[in-house]
Parts: structure tokens; sequence; C-alpha cells
């Protein structure tokens, strides 16, 4: 039986965080904790035990990236359970875990690759078949995922699964142009992307801020454009057949023909102007660009990417194309001269120009093109795939016209939504206005993680575990949309993601505070942050004007966005609401909550004396201790005591006030507050 709320509440030791991880134990089929949720899952009798004696058979084909994909999900889940794992894998039928694969698939895993699987578990045994070698990982991670605690060691529950993907493309975009984030960052990604199931690592790797890959023909690209941050070739190439043995197509994006500062210092012969050109610290759009009109620019473009051909062999290539304003061509005489001969109206006709050119270079090297949704302009040749971030409605444009599109508008992480926004957000929603032939044309999503404000310490904690839950809106199907239930597994993947794949997207936030308090002792420190968030990119900007340059060590960059606090409060604040007297163990639980607020808060303060770092954050220590008396007054009158006049409304307008963001931190209970306050009589 799953226990009651109330009786979860009661152990909880950590305010607000311990609540969905407690109902995840419960090791009925009702608390399976699957992330992504499979296509077709029913449940059986009974369970299978997972015990030092689990033999396993390989009957059908094997190659080595088989094998490794299951030593991998083997040695995980001997780390989770503690059960020594087999070290032979044999053929042979008759063994308690059978995987059975028909063929190696793909050589170059394609858009097409057969990502399907069927998983049946039964108390005497596991059988796993799937067309290709991806298709049993996507198998294995989801066995992974049914391994629960039952009694005193582990089971899985019987269940037969029949799963495929509902979107051929789920990407994960990761800016490298603006922050470098080494390998190592890179390669645990990769690993908590296969975990969830997604299968494009899209990897954008120039920008006016940095040149990040080696090229041995144009040696300046980094040797001037990158500050000594970048990637050998060999390092890129072990990062692509890392990413395909877990089933991860890698996409460069080598952006053009703006955001190209960085190019222009080492060759300012791509530009129209002569410069000289320095590495661009400043974010946000800038005038220079490549010029579209020298013959130069495309011999330079050609020679460049039939090299990075040689490291990337996924058909697609990048090509970004957005934020270009021609600024600088407006102003260039030889470009305008251009322009007019050629019959442009305006800068947008020549960038269309460029997107031709280059598409036709793609494709002279093997390569289909993507670019963000800018390129879609009325003569661009139908095999582009378009990236739609300015909005959804350029995804449905696209498709009505004809074109594959990815939608990322909905899913920028430094936007700072919440896991819920991200996940409600369809690439092909309820309403959509498209055909089903054009639905087709809707490859699937990418979530995109750009770089100006993080760095390798805070970049898990920006893509955990929110990408997880846009994982399943890729994969899973379109009707997959209870919230309440996404956040329960949500808090399971997440911890299950940073044992497996070593991301620091929890860990991070301890490491944080104990360097911004030079101090072991931040329990106190730690109540304060679990209710606070970072605010969204463009609010920081206009606070902080960020650059390359601004550091990225205080309180906002060691809280993590839509923390368990904000959704665990108002499901408690529900919970109690549905019984206000008679719910005492919501009631207990709120209080400890609130009294542990104005007990930190002093704690806190004293060490904000000791820190100039975390004391610029002391407006919100203020306000954060009086949410709690907030807290602590509206359960007393919810209790039967008459609040006196004028309490309500002073405090609803307190929390109104304590909304609005403060040192780039944002509170994440005030709407379970504002309930809470809003019930009172
Ligand atoms: C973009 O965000 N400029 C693609």
């Amino acid at each position: 039986m799953k226990p009651s709320l109330a009786a979860v509440l009661a152990v909880a030791t950590v305010p607000f965080a311990a609540l969905h991880a407690a109902t995840a134990q419960t090791s009925s089929a009702s608390a399976l904790t699957l992330m992504p949720v499979p296509a077709h899952l029913t449940t059986g009798a009974g369970a299978f035990s997972w015990t030092p004696s689990v033999t396993i058979g390989v009957t059908h084909f094997r190659n080595q990236r088989l094998d490794d994909a299951i030593q991998r999900s083997l040695l995980r889940l001997e780390r989770a359970t503690g059960v020594p794992r087999q070290r032979t894998v044999t053929t042979t039928a008759a063994s308690s875990l059978v995987i059975d694969v028909d063929g190696p698939g793909d050589a170059i895993q394609s858009i097409d690759e057969d990502e399907s699987y069927t998983l049946s578990v039964s108390a005497s045994g596991i059988k796993l078949h799937a067309a290709t070698v991806v298709g049993a990982m996507r198998g294995l991670t989801t066995l992974e995922q049914l391994v629960q605690a039952s009694g005193n060691g582990f089971i899985l529950p019987a269940v037969d699964i029949q799963d495929t993907p509902r979107f051929r493309w789920r990407g994960l975009m990761i800016d490298t142009g603006r922050h470098f984030e080494p390998v190592e960052v890179i390669k645990r990604n990769l690993d908590a992307m296969a975990a969830v199931k997604l299968n494009v690592f899209h990897w954008h790797l120039s920008e006016d801020q940095g040149f990040r890959i080696e090229s041995k023909i144009y040696p300046k690209l980094t040797g001037m454009g990158s500050d000594g941050l970048f990637y050998t070739q060999e390092q890129a190439k072990e990062i692509v057949a890392y990413a395909a043995e877990r089933g991860i197509r890698v996409i460069p994006e080598f952006d053009m023909p703006g955001h190209t500062k960085a190019w222009l210092v080492g060759y300012p012969e791509l530009s129209s102007d002569p410069g000289p050109y320095s590495i661009r610290r400043e974010f946000g759009v800038d005038d220079d660009a490549m010029d579209p009109t020298k013959e130069s620019t495309y011999k330079f473009i050609d020679a460049f990417l039939g090299e990075m051909a040689t490291i990337f062999p996924d058909p697609y290539l990048h090509l970004g194309g957005d934020e270009t304003p021609g600024t600088q061509w407006k102003k260039n005489a030889h470009v305008t001269a251009y322009m007019k001969a050629h019959n442009f109206k305006n800068t947008e006709e020549l960038q269309t120009y460029f997107s031709q050119r280059v598409l036709e270079l793609a494709k002279k090297h093997g390569k289909h093109l993507v670019g963000w949704d800018e390129i879609l302009t009325p003569n661009l040749p139908t095999d582009a795939i378009i990236q739609s971030w300015r909005g959804v409605k350029s995804l449905s444009v696209a498709a009505t016209r004809g074109y594959q599109g990815i939608l990322s508008a909905p899913y920028y992480l430094d936007g700072m939504k919440s896991a819920e926004d991200n996940y409600l957000a369809d690439p092909i929603p309820a309403d959509t206005t498209l055909t089903p032939a054009q639905q087709k044309f809707v490859l699937g999503g990418e979530v995109c993680m750009w770089g100006e404000q993080l760095n390798e310490l805070s970049i898990d904690s920006r893509i955990w575990p929110r990408a997880a839950a846009v994982a399943e809106r890729f994969w899973s199907s379109a009707d997959q949309r209870n919230v309440d239930d996404m956040y329960r597994r949500l808090s399971v993947e997440s911890l299950r993601i940073e044992a497996d794949a070593h991301t620091t997207h929890l860990t991070h936030e301890g490491a944080a505070l104990r360097e911004l308090a030079g101090t072991e002792d931040i329990d106190a420190l730690r109540t304060f942050s679990s209710i606070l968030q970072p605010v969204s990119f463009g609010e920081r900007y206009h606070f902080q004007h960020t650059s390359q340059i601004t550091s990225l060590d205080l309180l906002v960059d060691a809280v993590r966005p839509d923390p368990p606090s904000r959704h665990n409060s108002i499901l408690l604040v529900a919970d109690l609401l549905k019984s206000p007297k008679g719910n005492s163990a919501a009631r207990a639980q709120l209080t400890r909550t609130f009294q542990s607020w104005i007990d930190a808060a002093p704690i806190v303060s004293a060490q904000m004396d000791q820190s100039p770092l975390l004391a610029q954050a002391r407006p919100r220590l203020t306000a954060f201790a009086s949410l709690g008396h907030i807290g602590l007054d509206a359960l007393t009158y919810l209790n039967g005591k008459k609040a006196p006049a004028g309490w309500k409304q002073k405090a609803l307008a307190d929390l109104e006030a304590a909304r609005k963001p403060e040192m780039m931190l944002r509170f994440t209970v005030i709407d379970a507050l504002h309930n809470l306050v809003d019930a009172v009589q």
C-alpha cells in the first residue's frame, strides 16, 4: 500500500525536499519511476528478484558496442543494488536475463535508426528484444529504472513493455563557445542524455567569444580565437565515439555568418573590413560577420567543412545563421555595390544567398544543413532543417512549406523556467493546425543550454534534471501530461542521473555554498538557498550586464532552477488546505519548515558578515525570515484563531513584494504561501 502523504511528510527531514523521494520508495507497480514513460506498458503479477545469481545471455546478434552497453548497465546496477554483477555473458537462452538483438543497426547512426524495444519481466526472468543495438540500449536503461528496493533486497516488478520514441530527433544543445566546457563535462552530460534516451548532442562550437575546435588547416582559429580553451581533433573524435557508444548522434554547429568574431581574430579577411578584431567579451548580437560577397569566404568555408567532415560523421551539420543584423555589410561600399549588382533588396536576401552557397558546400561534403529559424527565407532549398528558437510559430510555418523542423523555443534552459513549463510545451501541441502529413515534418526538439552565465561547475545544475522532463516530452506519448507524476519521477531520476552519470547538478549547490560561506557548516545557508532560484538569463543580464569575464561565484550561481521546494510546497499546502484543522501532519511539517527559516536567518546573517560575496544576497535574507512569520501566522489563523483586521491584505501585499527578484534571486515558495494566506478567512 502507498503510505499516505501525511505519513510521508511526517518523516521528511529536509523541508519540502524529501516528499517525492519518499513516496517513490513503495514497491507497487503504481510507484514505477520510469522516465521517459514507455509507449505501452502493462503490469503483471509478481516480480523478478535481482540477486547475484542472475545470469545473462545474449542469444542472437552480438558486437562490442552491445557488450560495452551491457557491461555499463550491469556496473550501474551493481552500484545501485550492492548485488555483485555477473562477469560472464553467455549465449544461452536459458539465462535469467536474455538480450536478443537482431542486428547492429546503421553503421553511422541515422535519423531513422530503429530505437524500439520490448522488455518483459516476470518472476522467472527478463527478456529484452530489439532490432538494433541502439534499441537494446534504450531497453537497458528502462531495465535499470525498473529496479527498486523491496524488503532487504531489490526487485523488478513484472511488466510488459513495448516502447518506441514519438520523435526521432531528441536533442540537447550545449554552447561551449561563450564558456568552454572540458571533455569530462561533455562526457558526463552524454551519459545523462543516454539515461533518458536523448539521441542528439548538438555541439555549439564557435561563437563571438570563442572558437573551440582545432583546425589544422586554419590553426589561427583556435590559436588566436580561443584563449587556449578548445578541443583538439583527437578529443572531438573521442567525444563523437563516446556518444556513438551510447546511441547519441553528434551534430556540430559552426555558427555563421554572424556570431563569428572569434574566427575573424585570426582571419580578418573573412569579413568585409580589415579589422583588427579581438575576441568579443560582451554578449548579445555583434555587428561584424563573414563577408558573403567574396569568393575567398566560400573557399575558406569549403576547406574548413571538408576538414570537419573527417571528425564528425553525422550527415547533418548545423551552420547557425542566427542574429546577423547586417550592420557591417550595410556600411561597406563593396558589399552594398555587390547587393545592388545582384538585385538583393536587403541584407536578409544577401544572407539567403550565403545560406544557399554554404548549403551547396555542405552537400559537397556529404552533409545536410540545419540552421536557426532566420534561414527560413523564400528561396531556401527544402532539404535544410529549421531549428525554431524565436517562437513555436516558425516550426509550423516551416512544416507548412515542406521543411523539416525541430523545436527549441520553449526549451531554453537559461530562461530558468520550471520543469513543468518545459515539460508541457509540445513540438506538436494538441491544438496544432498542421495536417497529419505536415506534422511528419516535425522531427522533434532540442533542449538548449546557452553558455553566457554558466561555467564547468554550474552547468550540470542548469541542465539537469529539467532536461529529463523534456526528454520525456520528446519520447513519450503526447497525452503524458500529469505534472505531479512527472515531478514524482523526476526527483528519482535526478538522483539516478547524478549517481550514474556523475553529473554534479545536486552536489554543486553544497560545494558552492561551502565556498561562499568559508565553512562546512552550511545547514542554515542551505535552508535559505533551498527556497531560492536564479532569475532568467535576461533578468540577470539586465541587472549585472554579464560578460565572458564576469566571475560566476555568487549565490545566484549556487542555487538551482526550479528546486524541489517550489512544486513540493504547492503540494503540501494543497494537502493541508483539504482539511486545515484536521491535517496535523501537514501542519506540523509546515510549522517546522517556517520555523526553520526564522531560525536560519540570523545564522546566515552572521556568515554574510564574514563573506562579501554571500553578503550581496542580504536583501533576500530579510524577506526570508518574514516569509517564515507570514507562514506561521497563516497556520495559526487557519487553525481557528481569528486573524486581526487587515492582516491578510498586508500578508498578501508582502508576498507580492517578495515575489520580485532581488540580487538576481527569486523565492520559490511565494505561490504556496499565497495559497496558504489566501485560505485564511
Ligand atoms: C539563438 O538563440 N540565437 C539561436
